[in-house]
């Protein structure tokens, strides 16, 4: 392996669906108000799929703008990673959706299963891979469609407000040139014993049959979270692992040009910036606007960023994220 070759994004790009529901629209739907949602979450609207539309439908969408902001032809491509915790189907996962959506050729299609940290997760393996010279232009795709699946009456509220639809897109590239810029490091962890705080416990293959009747009528097909068990893990584990990260570099929080963390609520945004003590206005939040949107949230919200241009090229950006598993980590990009 060269040591000096690192992988770079080339191109990046998200997608979310038209369709916007306010926290108003969910006062008419939920037993919950557009104030409690405002401050518990920070939330002000999500974009939810229309009936008909998959995950793999985002993700597509996102994967287009990505392939061509980074400038390629399609068929450039030579591997997909693709992260969901709400694929189409159970099985199979989306990336083989993706390929076929995309007309790609016969490339190998990597699912990865890591929950609100799958972003950071599959980016992980895609450096392996471009560093080791496996693979030279990976679509990393990570989209989320939770709309579909929520419990609307109060047990399931909590979870109801809180996720939104999207999907988010890299071009990942080897970069040989020693000019520094890329993927520095990505740093992964999990607990397992975790499993059961924030999970959706049916259908499981330990049921046979998998399928029953009196699991839809006692709710288990609906995601369920025990919220102030995330909450708090979330907020000591997102820093830990960025500190984690910057002590193998290396660095202080001060190299830190901007921050993303996984957008999971709001306060958590907040709790994360104070206990790393990194000023708010390097932490990168759009939460208000798409809600939670799990293994998407990071590159949304890195997109936006790049397109806007906050993040330049030189620029330090640290990504961190936590959810169902347990699984967090962290990663570092030279922008
Ligand atoms: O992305 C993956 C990781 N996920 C997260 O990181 C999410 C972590 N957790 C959270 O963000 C928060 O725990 C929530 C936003 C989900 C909930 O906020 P909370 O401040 O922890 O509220 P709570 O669950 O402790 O509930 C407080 C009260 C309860 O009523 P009582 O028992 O005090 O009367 C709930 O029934 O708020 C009630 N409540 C609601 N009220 C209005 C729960 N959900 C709602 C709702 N609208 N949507």
């Amino acid at each position: 392996m060269d040591n000096k070759r690192r992988t770079v994004i080339t191109g990046i790009g998200h997608y979310v669906p038209p369709r916007v529901v306010t926290n108003f629209d969910l006062e008419k739907m939920i037993n919950t108000s557009d104030d409690w949602i405002r401050e518990r979450t920070g939330i002000v609207e999500r974009h939810w799929a229309e009936p008909g539309v998959g995950t793999s439908d985002l993700a597509t969408e996102a994967a287009l703008r990505a392939i061509a902001d980074a400038g390629i032809d399609r068929s450039e491509i030579d591997f997909i990673i693709a992260a969901t915790l709400s694929p189409d189907h159970y099985f199979p996962g989306i990336g083989v959706m993706v390929q076929a959506k995309l007309g790609l050729g016969e490339i190998g299609a990597l699912d990865v299963r890591d929950q609100c940290s799958g972003f950071i997760y599959a980016l992980s393996a895609a450096d392996q891979y471009i560093r080791t010279g496996t693979y030279k232009k990976i679509l990393l795709v990570a989209a989320e469609l939770q709309s579909s699946n929520l419990d609307f009456s109060d047990e399931g509220r909590d979870m109801a407000v809180l996720f939104g639809d999207g999907a988010g897109a890299v071009i990942l590239e080897p970069n040989d040139s020693g000019d520094g810029r890329g993927v520095l490091s990505c740093h992964l962890f999990s607990d397992g014993r975790f499993v059961n705080e924030l999970w959706m416990e049916k259908p499981s293959s330990k049921d046979n049959p998998t399928f029953r009747t009196e699991f839809f009528e006692q709710g288990k097909f609906y995601p369920r979270m025990n919220g102030r068990t995330v909450f708090k893990n979330a907020c000591d584990r997102m820093p830990q692992a960025v500190l984690f990260g910057l002590k193998h570099l290396g660095l202080t929080v001060g190299d830190i040009d901007y921050l993303i963390p996984h957008q999971a609520n709001d306060r958590i945004s907040q709790m994360v910036a104070r206990g790393l003590k990194i000023p708010e206005e390097k932490v990168i939040r759009n939460i208000s606007k798409y809600g939670n949107t799990t293994a998407a949230s990071i590159p949304i919200a890195l997109s936006e960023a790049v397109k806007d241009g906050r993040i330049k090229p030189g620029m330090l950006i640290a990504l961190t994220a936590f959810g169902a598993g347990f699984t967090w980590g962290s990663a570092f990009i030279r922008w």
